[in-house]
């Protein structure tokens, strides 16, 4: 059997619907939009796409974003300084820093310098915490967005098996918490773990975020498995393909995602309802 193909694209597109309605019934009763600051430091192109992806869901759901594309030579004195208005600025809720960042740029000292609250990436050493004991607030983009559009497509995660392969900080790790709040036994697969197909073999759940391109070989999935592929690497040829090998997997999954346009539009979507999130939880203090 076939599986089925999780349409992350259309799932993202509902959202950024539902997301546009909450945004038009704050501004019919007199409240403000939701406003996020995108910083973007260099000419990155993949980041560049990324970060013009962000500001355009902002435009279709009615976010207002501010842009700061900041030369490469930015110093982190002069970023820490920026996050630092930012965060006292009441009309931003939320601050993006697009990585990966020039290397001279300590990357985790500007996310420890962003406000939990404008945390919109779901990156800051607080969120991630809060998701850790149980008491999740601003949620990673991508992991979050995996659980979103797993439930949306009707999986229940209870119980289930699940192997991460990957563990960054960014994604791995919080998708690991995730998928323990969601009640899953997990397993987190990393460059030291010894045998990863055997691993595989007995999941039923798979979420690969390796970024290594066709590290999961498709006959590791067991038959009736879930795979999600948060993979987005770009070939010599400049197809840009995920880490499972996913034409001999789907013939093995129930269900599976492609790539592009199964997780990569749940992170923008998600990362919206994240700003209006924020703005929502500082109008409640
Ligand atoms: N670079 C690649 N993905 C992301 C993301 O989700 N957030 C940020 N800030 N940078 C990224």
């Amino acid at each position: 059997m076939t599986a089925q193909i999780i349409n992350g694209k259309a799932i993202a597109d509902n959202l950024l619907q539902d997301i546009k309605t909450r945004v038009e019934t704050r501004i019919k009763s007199g409240k403000r939009a939701p406003c996020l600051a995108v910083i973007l430091v260099g000419a990155d192109p993949a980041s560049a796409i990324y970060v013009r992806n962000k500001r355009l869901a902002c435009e279709k759901v009615g976010i207002r974003s501010i842009a700061h594309d900041l030369p490469v030579e930015t110093t982190e004195t002069e970023l820490l300084q920026l996050i630092d208005t930012l965060n006292a600025d009441s009309g931003i809720d939320g601050i993006l820093v697009q990585s990966p960042l020039p290397k001279h740029i300590n990357e985790e000292h500007l996310v420890e310098r962003i406000s939990a609250n404008k945390d919109v990436d779901g990156f800051h050493p607080y969120n991630i915490g809060r998701l850790a004991v149980r008491q999740p607030t601003l949620r990673s983009c991508t992991p979050y967005g995996v659980i979103k559009m797993l439930k949306t497509t009707g999986i229940e995660l209870m119980g289930m098996d699940a192997v991460v392969v990957g563990v960054s900080n960014h994604v791995g790790r919080p998708m690991a918490l995730e998928l323990l709040l969601a009640g899953c036994t997990v397993t987190s697969c990393h460059r030291h773990t010894r045998d990863l197909a055997d691993k595989i073999r007995h999941a039923d759940l798979i979420v690969a975020a390796a970024g290594k391109p066709g590290l999961i070989q498709g006959d590791w999935i067991k038959p009736g498995a879930i795979v999600v592929d948060i993979g987005i690497n770009r070939l010599p040829d400049g197809k840009i393909t995920g880490d499972v090998e996913f034409d001999v997997a789907k013939e093995r999954a129930d269900y599976i995602t492609p790539v592009p346009g199964g997780v990569g539009p749940m992170t923008v979507a998600t990362l919206m309802e994240n700003t209006l999130l924020a703005l929502e939880l500082s109008e409640t203090k």
